[in-house]
């Protein structure tokens, strides 16, 4: 790489200062010694498509994307890519030598690596997976277990149209249940997931009972604020074993280091335990 490639890129939201990816990506800067920023961009809904067309003159190799703009970004840049266009929201652009901007979603990717190499001997195929909550982040991860070959999904959510009308979008494996039956679905499950916002510091906990969740099952908690959340501490404290939120946080940035800079990141122990003190 010529040393005198400056790295540019960041993470658009609204708010955003309360984002940890800046930590994230400065960390990889300075492991790899690399000249560079990752910057949050305070950027508001409306400034959006301005804010997208800008990456390109002021020399960033493409941006993340949260809170509120994964899903509005996705008519603004060029190009979705099919996963982008499956889940219906973007996370990452990236700024192609053109000058096109194209968009694309690692949320799914971070979800399942980090599944996969907390828990190397789970198997996509040993049994039904639950997930609870229908909203984008929902969206993202029954696309990561339907694509991952899981052979059947029960969603359910408070609101039962929404999780009845992403079951009919995405169709088999997913299956629609009303949240009254959240303690039944657990039946013979394998995975149990938690993509409400539940448990999240200063939001009441998620109520369910894990009565009938098999011991060998995995329970995951995309919350990270904090990384112990009740559900995952009741999942603990009953033996099954649990994945918090951060890995996915954390995985997600590897695919984008790859678009935007050609550099294969990896994820330490080390870059953990940072954002981990952060939390
Ligand atoms: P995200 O994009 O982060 O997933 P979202 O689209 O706002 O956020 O979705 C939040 C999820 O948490 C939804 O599934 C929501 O259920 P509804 O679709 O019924 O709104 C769920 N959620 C939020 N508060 C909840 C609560 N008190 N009880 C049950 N589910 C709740």
């Amino acid at each position: 790489m010529s040393s005198d490639r400056f790295l540019l890129a960041g993470v658009m939201g609204w708010p955003v200062m309360h984002s940890r990816s800046p930590m994230l990506h400065g960390y990889w800067l300075r492991e790899y010694g690399l000249k560079g920023a990752y910057l949050p961009l305070a950027v508001q809904p409306e400034g959006l498509p301005a804010a997208l067309r800008s990456l390109k003159p002021l020399g960033f190799a493409g941006c993340n994307l949260t809170i509120p703009h994964k899903q509005h970004a996705m008519s603004l840049v060029d190009e979705v890519d099919e996963v982008g266009r499956r889940i219906g929201a973007i996370s990452c652009v990236v700024v192609r030598p053109d000058g096109s901007l194209a968009g694309s979603n690692n949320d799914c990717y971070g979800f399942i690596e980090h599944l996969r190499q907390s828990a190397p001997d789970w198997r996509a195929d040993a049994g039904p997976a639950v997930v609870l909550g229908a909203g984008g982040g929902s969206r993202a991860i029954c696309y990561a277990l339907a694509q991952a070959g899981v052979p059947e999904v029960r969603l359910l959510n408070r609101t039962l149209e929404r999780a009845s009308a992403l079951a009919t979008e995405f169709g088999s494996p997913l299956r629609a249940l009303p949240w009254e039956q959240r303690a039944d679905a657990m039946e013979g499950a394998m995975l149990v997931v938690n993509t409400t916002s539940l448990g999240m510091v200063g939001q009441a906990s998620l109520d369910l009972s894990l009565e009938r969740l098999p011991l060998q099952a995995i329970a995951y908690d995309i919350v990270y604020t904090p990384l112990m959340t009740p559900f995952l501490s009741a999942a603990r404290a009953r033996g099954n074993r649990i994945i918090d939120g951060l890995g996915m946080l954390l995985h997600q940035a590897v695919p984008a280091w790859r678009a935007w800079f050609g550099i294969e990141t990896r994820v330490t122990p080390q870059l953990r335990a940072l954002l981990e003190a952060s939390l």
